[in-house]
């Protein structure tokens, strides 16, 4: 559905986007996440018509971004990282000019913008100036005008900010029920938006791509060796010979004991998947009684750090 080659884009001397290459496939949602001058914005602002790369090509739906910036432009829908909403006119009034701006055949009109109205819970604001709201409510002014024209794409700068947390997990639901039928890129600093909403996360760091999977392959990527933690009622000349004779158990410490139950911490090599299974089995296996079993990871935002700050 979108096909990003090779983009680059530069203010002056700086580069603000380098070299990004990626797809994302129809009816799928990518998180776009990186530090404040990742080059997030950018690359929405690029892939929106909103201004030119300096190098490399986009398609969406199979239209060039350059050629055909009309074709790209009406099936994209876009939440800018900062509303330019029109600040004198009230919020009804702006939602019928986006409708007709949008082209929305007259007859669908009315209900479009109802929907817009109740899936932005804008009601109690119709009659506001939009100048006059407060962030918050701009917030959901933009994202009605940005879904208004039922885009089979939304490219969303940071859908969330500025909401209060109710409105924060509606949009997420939003976004998620969205998601089943539009294909949606959304950038966000906030990491449990993006295991909460994406089916998959592209990390940018200093323009450059630095990693893409999902939230989970992401997380099991950087973790390295995987550390378990079990506690094990049996022998414990028994329970030892039995994890040195297992080759993906690294290392085994014994941290703690009492009446017979011993408690271990195991570093299982990276290439083991699902080791928890495997202890379980042995412990049926030896007939141990397997009375705790836990695993240490690393959490999105661990993965977050490793990544964007050069402490790899
Ligand atoms: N209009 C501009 N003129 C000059 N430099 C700019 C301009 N807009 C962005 N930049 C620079 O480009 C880089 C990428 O900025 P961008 O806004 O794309 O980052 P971002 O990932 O969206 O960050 P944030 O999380 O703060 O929104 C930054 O170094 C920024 O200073
Ligand atoms: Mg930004």
């Amino acid at each position: 559905m979108i096909e990003v080659k090779n983009l680059t884009r530069n203010y002056g001397t700086t580069i603000a986007v380098n070299d990004v290459s990626f797809s994302v496939k129809k009816g799928e949602v990518l998180g776009f996440l990186g530090p404040n001058g990742a080059g997030k914005t950018t690359t929405m602002k690029v892939l929106t018509c909103f201004m030119p790369p300096t190098s490399g090509t986009a398609t969406v739906d199979g239209f060039d971004i350059l050629e055909d910036p009309l074709a790209v432009r009406e099936r994209i829908g876009y939440l800018p990282e900062s509303t330019p909403l029109y600040t004198d006119m009230m919020v009804e009034d702006y939602l019928s000019y986006i409708a007709e701006m949008r082209r929305i055949p007259q007859a669908q009109r009315a209900s479009r913008i109802k929907r817009m109205i109740d899936v932005c819970s804008l009601r109690g604001v119709l009659k506001k100036d939009i100048g006059a709201l407060s962030k918050g409510y701009k917030q959901r002014v933009g994202l009605a005008q940005a879904m208004i024209h039922d885009p089979a794409i939304l490219i969303l700068d940071e859908p969330t900010s500025g909401l209060d947390p109710n409105q924060i997990i509606e949009i997420r639901q939003l976004i998620k029920e969205l998601g089943k039928e539009k294909t949606i890129i959304l950038s966000t600093h906030i990491l449990p938006e993006v295991s909460a909403t994406c089916d998959r996360v592209m990390i940018i760091n200093e323009g450059k791509l630095v990693a893409s999977g999902t939230p989970d392959e992401l997380q099991n990527e950087a973790a390295g060796d995987s550390v378990l933690y079990v506690a094990i009622t049996a022998k414990q000349s028994d329970i030892e010979s039995t994890f040195a004779n297992i080759n993906v158990i690294k290392a085994s410490e014994c941290i703690s004991h009492s009446g017979g139950r011993y408690s271990y911490r195991l570093v299982i090599d990276k290439s083991q998947k699902d080791c928890g299974a495997s202890v379980f089995q042995l412990a049926v296996e030896r007939g141990w009684v397997l009375s705790e079993i836990r695993s240490e990871q690393l959490s999105l935002e661990d993965v977050f750090l490793k990544l964007t700050t050069g402490d790899n």
